[in-house]
């Protein structure tokens, strides 16, 4: 009897031991876009990647469309560590005082894909995520958007066209004086209410590439897309620095070489992705399209290339000088 007893208080102490050691490590990934967006589908390949390299010891629970968290509250959350991972735009990080990475935002400052990658993918870009350190983040990689369309209810095909239209942006100094330059009237709203905002005339227009704008159905409520690509969208895939850094060891590592992976597959399926959705929202005809020609976008480019200079501080002229090199930028 006493043998019994015995053996079933040891069966339960290694039940308990391995049930223990079987629960996975959570890691909350949150993000406001579509699943079906560059963004959506990098973090569920990350998801994917992960889980199999660590064998199941860490489950990754990716929340999409703003399902967690509204635009700022975000990274709030990830502060606090409610949250573990994000990959907000680089437009989010200013807030947090770390104002550089508006650089992004400024307009015409890359001409392609080529040219942001001399950024995301060299000395400037690690720099930049450096800064986020003090602020109990870390930031990973950089994920690839794309560059943006301008959409309303107007034909927009010279800046002047513009002027006086409610334009919907997301909190950044850099889009309020773009927006302005064009004698547009901006309007900061978060990501998750556009798609209400322009339907019910709150704002007029709004920018975003056109994975962005075809996902959200934006165009369902917009008569006219500008393919004007005077900007750029992207974003840094970030984490709670505290929680990372006190993952075990073998455990960051498979982490780390899953993000690599998910971040080549990010960057490799933006741009397709993007002519695929523009596709998509000519295909609907329910907005027109709008491809402006080489001299209507040198005249966009006109109007708009300004804005450098006037938030040249702000970003931090040596910084700018030091992308303009890098790019080899030219007005
Ligand atoms: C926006 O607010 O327009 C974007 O930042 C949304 C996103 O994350 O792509």
């Amino acid at each position: 009897m006493k043998l019994k007893s015995l053996l079933v208080v040891s069966l339960v102490l290694v039940f308990a031991a391995t049930s223990l050691a079987a629960e996975p490590i959570i890691i909350k990934f949150s993000h406001v876009v579509a699943v079906d967006t560059p963004k959506g589908q990098a973090a569920e390949y990350f998801k994917k990647l992960a889980e199999e390299r660590t064998k199941g010891a860490v489950k990754i629970e990716v929340y999409p469309n703003s399902q967690l968290y509204k635009d700022k509250e975000e990274m709030e959350a990830l502060q606090l560590g409610a949250v573990h991972m994000l990959a907000p735009s680089l437009a989010k990080f200013a807030p947090l005082g770390v104002k550089e990475f508006e650089l992004f935002d400024l307009p015409f400052i890359f001409d392609g894909y080529d040219d942001l990658h001399k950024i995301t993918q060299g000395p400037v870009g690690k720099k930049l995520l450096n800064k986020l350190e003090v602020k109990g983040i870390s930031g990973l990689a950089y994920w690839d958007n794309g560059f943006k369309v301008m959409s309303s209810n107007k034909e927009m095909r010279k800046p002047e066209d513009c002027k006086g239209q409610k334009m919907r942006i997301q909190s950044s100094k850099i889009l309020d004086a773009q927006m302005r330059a064009l004698g547009a009237v901006p309007q900061v709203m978060a990501f998750s209410e556009v798609y209400q905002g322009l339907q019910t005339g709150v704002v007029d227009g709004t920018e975003n590439p056109p994975s962005n704008l075809y996902t959200q159905k934006m165009f369902e409520v917009q008569k006219h897309v500008t393919v004007s690509n005077h900007g750029y969208l992207g974003y840094a895939v970030i984490v709670n620095k505290k929680f990372w850094d006190g993952l075990p060891a073998d455990i960051r590592t498979a982490l780390d070489s899953a993000m690599v992976d998910a971040t080549k597959f990010a960057n490799d399926i933006a741009k397709k992705k993007n002519d695929e959705d523009l596709a998509a929202v000519k295909a609907s005809g329910k907005s027109t399209i709008l491809v402006l020609s080489d001299a209507e976008r040198a005249a966009w480019k006109s109007a708009l290339v300004p804005v450098h200079e006037q938030m040249k501080e702000r970003i931090g002229a040596d910084l700018l000088a030091e992308v303009y090199q890098a790019t080899g930028f030219k007005k």
